[in-house]
């Protein structure tokens, strides 16, 4: 069920629930047009017994109103001191105050924005859009395979209406938003899906169907052509699986044709499942591995993202999808392998499997489309989650205004980043003795050792390139403000900033 957000300076009518954001401290609210004389009364007899509700920060507090004639509820929600509330606590409030009105069954909300008496209209139409950004992103579900709900009758939000007194500048920020919202949604449709029906020529032909029709260019190369382009690397992952690999090229061109921009590059790690191989998992909790394509997942809702706004920006993305199995045709630990770039590399442990798929979609996208800015994601090493858990993904930038781009677009967006360091010792940990290279370092800092093998494909010290090793903020486990429990889609905001802040021609 799609959940319609729009902004208006005001209402007529009250209807099934309103929302009233109140400062700390508030014992009264003065007359707001359309709220009559009982409700107001009403509210202001809760307000008044400080003890139920306060307004501190991220308070929510319902009063039923089963007896009046229109209305069903009243919402009333914490907004702290004046100039507390920020834009991402505007956010995750959206997000929270979508799951009370769910529970109360509502369909439809008006939130009473406006009445905060906000002075700067930039202020208030920024807090309006994320307030709306929060519900959306809250309001997705996956149920495809939950039979019953098919046939299901009943009540569903649909509707939300935010008054303001920045009506046109909130919906024009709404929009793009909303686009991100898409790009996230795809991305996370990708990760839930189970692994018996999203594999590698499956998520290919799906973003295909869903991308072109918004003007993106799309090529798809299977194994002959992937042998033919020298994608071997990639190609010993897939071996063991009956389902083959595949590379995905997506290119979004936002500028005029006359315009010489090299592009920008994303590069996604997509494993579709990943059992280890030959050197394989324990079985406890491997089921979480069908979302081991989070990275590809997510720049394919980045570039999603880029095309429902139409960014004035010229974008590629690539992603390398493989299934890792066990199987008489798998690789093998001792195996010697050649990638995309000449460097011969000494397989010591299959399940470090995803920077071989990705070194030959690094060398691929430098040769081809020579692009000034190249970030990959990847859900790459359990050890990036021992370093910094769920909380935070982890950032190797080779270059400070890239990260320093990078960490403003994180602090915008909430999508939380931590720079993580790149060093010659790091590359030189992952030298082997009979080949250049091993896919495997030390016990200690296997995130580091993993983003330092990726770096001896980065051709050219100029290149700003960046890894995000997103391996903690793949799943989350169970509900959060803005997403429900399942796959993230984390990235797709982060990234999608950077580029509106940076790489993206104002108009
Ligand atoms: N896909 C995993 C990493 C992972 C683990 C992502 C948990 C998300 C959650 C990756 O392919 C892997 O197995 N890495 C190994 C590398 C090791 C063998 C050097 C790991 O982290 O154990
Ligand atoms: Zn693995
Ligand atoms: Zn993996």
């Amino acid at each position: 069920m799609t959940l319609n957000i729009n902004f208006l300076q005001k209402t007529k009518t009250l209807n099934d629930t309103i929302i009233l954001p109140i400062y700390e401290g508030k014992k009264t609210i003065g007359d707001i047009d359309p709220i009559d004389s009982d409700i107001k009364k009403l509210i202001n007899s809760v307000l008044k017994n400080q003890k139920l509700f306060y307004g501190k920060k991220d308070e929510i507090y319902l009063i039923p109103t089963p007896e009046h004639k229109s209305l069903d509820n009243i919402v009333l929600i914490g907004f702290g001191h004046k100039k507390e509330f920020t834009n991402l606590d505007a956010e995750n409030m959206g997000g929270k105050i979508w799951s009370t009105l769910k529970k109360c069954k509502a369909e439809k909300a008006y939130v009473f924005l406006s009445q905060l008496g906000l002075t700067k209209k930039n202020h208030e139409a920024e807090l309006a859009a994320r307030f709306a950004l929060g519900l959306k992103l809250r309001s997705y579900e996956f149920n495809t395979y939950k039979t019953d709900n098919k046939n299901k009758k009943g009540k569903n939000l649909t509707k939300i209406t935010i008054s303001t007194n920045a009506q046109s500048l909130a919906s024009a920020i709404y929009k793009n938003y909303k686009a991100n919202a898409e790009g996230v949604f795809l991305a996370r449709d990708l990760m839930n899906e189970p692994p018996n029906n999203l594999y590698p020529a499956s998520f290919a032909t799906k973003v295909r169907k869903d991308l072109k029709p918004l003007g993106v260019e799309i090529d798809i190369f299977d194994e002959k052509k992937m042998e033919k382009l020298g994608f071997h690397s990639h190609l010993a992952v897939g071996k063991g699986s009956a389902r083959q690999p595949r590379v995905l090229i997506m290119r979004w061109n936002g500028l005029s044709k006359n315009s010489k921009s090299e592009p920008i590059a994303f590069i996604g790690k997509g494993v579709t499942f990943d059992t280890g191989g030959i050197s394989i998992k324990p079985g406890a909790g491997m089921e979480d591995m069908k979302m081991d394509m989070g990275g590809a997942a997510a720049v394919v809702g980045l570039i999603k993202s880029l095309a429902t706004r139409k960014a004035k920006t010229n974008v590629v993305g690539i992603v390398g999808l493989a299934e890792n199995m066990p199987s008489a045709n798998a690789y093998r630990p001792g195996d010697i392998i050649k990638s995309m770039d000449g460097k011969t590399i000494e397989v010591l442990n299959t399940d470090a499997e995803g920077r071989l798929v990705l070194i030959d979609a690094l060398t691929y996208v430098q040769k081809t489309f020579k692009p000034k800015m190249i970030v990959d994601l990847a859900t790459l090493t359990g050890a990036m989650m021992v370093a910094l858990g769920t909380e935070y993904c982890g950032a190797f930038v080779n270059q400070d205004k890239l990260w320093e781009q990078l960490n403003e677009a994180s602090s915008q967006s909430g999508e939380k980043l931590w720079r993580m360091p790149l060093d010659n010792a790091y590359m030189n940990e992952m030298k082997s003795k009979i080949a250049d290279l091993k896919n495997l370092g030390g016990r200690y800092g296997g995130a580091c050792s993993a983003a330092g093998f990726l770096q001896h494909f980065i051709k050219d010290n100029k290149t700003s390139w960046a890894h995000l090793d997103i391996a903690g903020k793949m799943i989350h486990k169970t509900d959060s403000d803005t997403a429900p429990a399942g796959g993230i889609g984390f990235g797709v905001r982060v990234l999608d900033r950077l580029i509106a802040n940076n790489y993206e021609k104002k108009s």
